[in-house]
């Protein structure tokens, strides 16, 4: 439930009150230190499929890209009662936090999203599950409860398969359906090409086609009994070159649910997703996964919000790290961002306590960084709020 004046920022004292029982903090709080803290969790071909990109010129930009806007604080405002809370999809929120899909968890964590669901649930944190998760949707659901889900589609090439999929979603209790338009085939990655390693191809992430009646049909065996059949039609059916705009009208016809389009750069894009009756887009290059040298995700955002932010939500990922990077992306005019390494590398780390963890920590730091901003409420986080 949204829940204003809730004072996220305690965490800090929390930590605090630890050290003078003689505990320090289990995990890292740099995020540097919580990423090589998880990489020595996981396995070399599992860390570089999460830390990797397509390239790493993106992953670069994206970060170094949040370095050029400057929070401007202000002085003397009353801030004694704080709300982070954000309306997104119509839906007050008490932060602007969600969780980003992040596909094949199991290479992470044996609880992969289950763990992440009941960390959200536990912090109140709305989750996106990805497709290519390593349980089923419905599973997921259920570990998250009362807390927020969003279905995020890999749009298969097949519209059946598709409508089953947003169906199967709608019919769990998730609230939106996030179509992901970056990953139409997976891009160069040269970490995981240097490893020769794609989880998808040992079986892996495939829990939502298994266990779907469209995707097994398709199939001469049950996957159980033939692996590498299974793993040859899903990649059959992943990649879909030839989608355009114009099917678009096919899938909002399949399911009732508000469709957000993730992976959106251009304010053009953005404008034709508000023409095709989409609900909201997000600014994302993917973590710098998808087109190597494409514009940070951060300086995309303001010209997308300024094309359809009054008339469609715009959420934001890639390169949330810190608070102040919420903060920025906020006063730039995002309805919301998504976390997604950071979540991650506490999920190697801890299971759900490590993910619950490095949340509370993401909030307390927002919290904090928008109060001695001098501003009380995030919504009141603007452009003013930025230097330049
Ligand atoms: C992703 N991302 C992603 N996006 C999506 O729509 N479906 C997916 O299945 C995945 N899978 C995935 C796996 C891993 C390991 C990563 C790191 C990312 C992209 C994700 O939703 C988000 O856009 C990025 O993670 C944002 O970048 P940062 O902040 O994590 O660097």
């Amino acid at each position: 439930m949204a829940q204003a004046f809730t004072h996220y920022g305690n965490h800090q004292l929390s930590i605090y009150a630890q050290g003078l029982k003689g505990q320090l903090p289990t995990l890292p709080l740099r995020y540097d230190d919580l990423e090589r803290r998880a990489r020595e969790c996981l396995s070399p071909e599992a860390y570089w499929y999460v830390a990797g990109g397509a390239g790493e010129d993106s992953m670069r930009a994206n970060r170094s890209a949040f370095d050029r806007y400057r929070l401007l604080p202000r002085m003397l405002t009353d801030i004694s009662e704080r709300d982070l809370g954000r309306t997104v999809l119509g839906k007050r929120q008490a932060t602007p936090l969600m969780i980003a899909p992040l596909g094949v968890q199991e290479i992470i964590h044996d609880e992969a999203e289950l763990a992440v669901a009941r960390a959200a649930a536990e912090v109140d944190i709305p989750m996106i599950l990805s497709t290519v998760s390593s349980y089923p949707l419905e599973d997921v659901h259920q570990a998250l409860g009362a807390t927020s889900g969003w279905y995020q589609l890999y749009w298969p090439n097949d519209d059946a398969l598709a409508t089953s999929l947003v169906q199967r979603a709608e019919a769990a209790g998730y609230e939106a359906i996030v179509v992901t338009l970056d990953t139409k085939m997976l891009a160069w990655r040269e970490r995981d090409l240097d490893g020769a390693y794609l989880p998808f191809l040992q079986g892996k992430g495939l829990a939502n086609y298994t266990s779907d009646p469209v995707f097994r049909a398709g199939l001469d065996q049950a996957p159980e009994d033939d692996l590498r059949a299974t793993v040859k039609h899903w990649s059959n059916v992943f990649a879909a070159p030839a989608r355009t705009w114009n099917d678009l009208a096919r899938l909002r016809e399949a399911t009732n649910l508000p469709i957000v389009l993730k992976g959106v750069l251009h304010p053009d894009d953005a404008i034709r997703a508000r023409d095709a009756g989409m609900a909201g887009v997000i600014v994302s290059n993917h973590g710098g996964r998808q087109v190597d040298g494409s514009i940070a995700a951060i300086d995309a955002l303001a010209g997308v919000v300024d094309a359809v932010g009054s008339r469609m939500d715009v959420l934001f990922d890639s390169g949330i790290r810190h608070g102040s990077d919420v903060l920025k992306a906020v006063a730039l005019g995002a309805d919301a961002v998504l976390v997604g390494r950071p979540f991650a590398w506490g999920l190697a780390c801890a299971g759900q306590a490590g993910v619950a963890e490095v949340l509370r920590r993401l909030l307390a730091d927002t919290d904090l960084s928008m109060a001695l901003c001098g501003v009380a409420r995030l919504d009141d986080m603007t452009r003013a709020s930025l230097a330049g």
